[in-house]
């Protein structure tokens, strides 16, 4: 089969380096770049990093508001389609570029394939949601990683086509792993950071970015704490805390946004990880650190259920308090699959 993957944003580089390595064992595949993301540290270092193949295409859409966004992906993958005529659309997630990619996809009448179909946070103000229950209603094939997720599509009465196959993103994971026990970056040590001596911060959800109020609430936080904090900035939060005038103190140390292997070993030897970020709440629990997301709801509930993830919002002394008495207990069961779903996406593509 041709099939065409839509990736833009960070997280989809990730995502799709699991998947396109065994797709391209089967299919052809066309990698098609939308260029939602374009800063070489959010978008280039995976592609070098991840041995994921160079894309087909880069649409170079770039930011802008939803509708300009999506609009600019829309008409823009809807051309590249029409060029390709694949069998088959894979769209990951629930950013613009997977709205874009499944709407295009499916007015041409091209069967569309959801990795991460059925996540919910059950917060419509949050652009993901829309954008991901809007996919979900279009797919032809629903690839969920968790039950959770297959309840929450059964809800909406989208049953069939639904297959659990488990995160992806442990299958990225386990061979970033591998890699770094043959080679571990340099990050800590040129950080002067030993393992268990420092926290890993990460925000960029828009809920956190576009009110300036809890971007200083967050930083507040991280400023009170006594212990290195290390925040790999979005561009997106560092232009809120420029905007918020937002200072950081000697031990919260602003670095620009790193590779996925680096990431990986600033996750692993954290004491503690803060973040809003949906990835890294499952990489915290993979590698038993606990974790404080700063929202007030997620759609990895099991991370919760199971002890390792707190959901503490952006009120500072919330963080604070969490920060020094978060303390899981019990053992960590597999969540999200055995690290093979990516093998049960293609199985399931046909
Ligand atoms: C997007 C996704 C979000 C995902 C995140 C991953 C949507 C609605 N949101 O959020 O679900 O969790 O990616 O990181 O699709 N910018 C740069 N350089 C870049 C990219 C962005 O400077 O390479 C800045 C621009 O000012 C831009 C802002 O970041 O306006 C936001 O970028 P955008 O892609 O719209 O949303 P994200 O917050 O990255
Ligand atoms: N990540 C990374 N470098 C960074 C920050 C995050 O490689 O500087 C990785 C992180 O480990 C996870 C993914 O990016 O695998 C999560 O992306 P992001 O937080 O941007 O999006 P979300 O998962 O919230 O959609």
């Amino acid at each position: 089969m041709k099939i065409v993957t839509i990736v833009g944003a960070r997280p989809q580089f990730i995502k799709a380096a699991a998947v396109s390595r065994v797709l391209r064992a089967r299919h052809q595949e066309v990698l098609i770049h939308t260029g939602q993301h374009y800063d070489y540290e959010m978008s280039g270092i995976f592609f070098d990093g991840l041995d994921l193949p160079r894309p087909d295409a880069n649409l170079a859409v770039g930011s802008g508001p939803h509708g300009a966004q999506t609009g600019a992906a829309l008409k823009r993958i809807e051309e590249a389609l029409l060029a390709e005529r694949p069998d088959y659309v894979v769209v990951y997630g629930d950013t613009n570029s997977t709205l874009a990619g499944a709407l295009a996809a499916s007015k041409l009448s091209i069967p569309v394939a959801h990795v991460e179909a059925g996540l919910r946070s059950f917060n419509r103000r949050m652009p993901e949601e829309i954008n991901r229950s809007v996919v979900d209603h279009l797919s032809a094939l629903l690839l969920c990683p968790s039950e959770t997720a297959v309840r929450n599509l059964a809800a909406e009465g989208i049953a069939r086509n639904v297959h659990l196959v488990g995160d992806v993103m442990l299958d990225v994971l386990q061979w970033a792993k591998q890699r770094l026990a043959a080679k571990a970056p340099k990050i800590l040590e040129q950080l002067g950071l030993a393992r268990q001596s420092y926290l890993l911060a990460t925000v960029h959800r828009s809920e956190n970015t576009d009110d300036l109020s809890r971007v200083s609430q967050i930083l507040n936080a991280l400023n009170s704490l006594d212990e290195p904090v290390v925040l790999p900035i979005h561009p997106r939060a560092r232009k809120a805390i420029n905007d918020a005038h937002c200072r950081t103190e000697h031990h919260v140390r602003l670095i620009d946004p790193v590779g996925y292997l680096e990431m990986i070993a600033l996750a692993d030897a954290a004491r503690l990880i803060l973040t809003d970020s949906g990835g890294l709440q499952k990489e915290a629990y993979w590698l038993g650190v606990p974790c404080l997301t700063m929202r007030n709801e997620t759609e990895w509930v099991e991370t919760v259920g199971a002890g390792w993830n707190m959901l503490v919002g952006s009120d500072s002394e919330k963080i604070i308090a969490a920060a020094h008495s978060f303390a899981p207990s019990g053992s960590r069961l597999p969540l999200y699959g055995d690290g093979c779903a990516a093998a049960k996406c293609v199985d399931l593509l046909g």
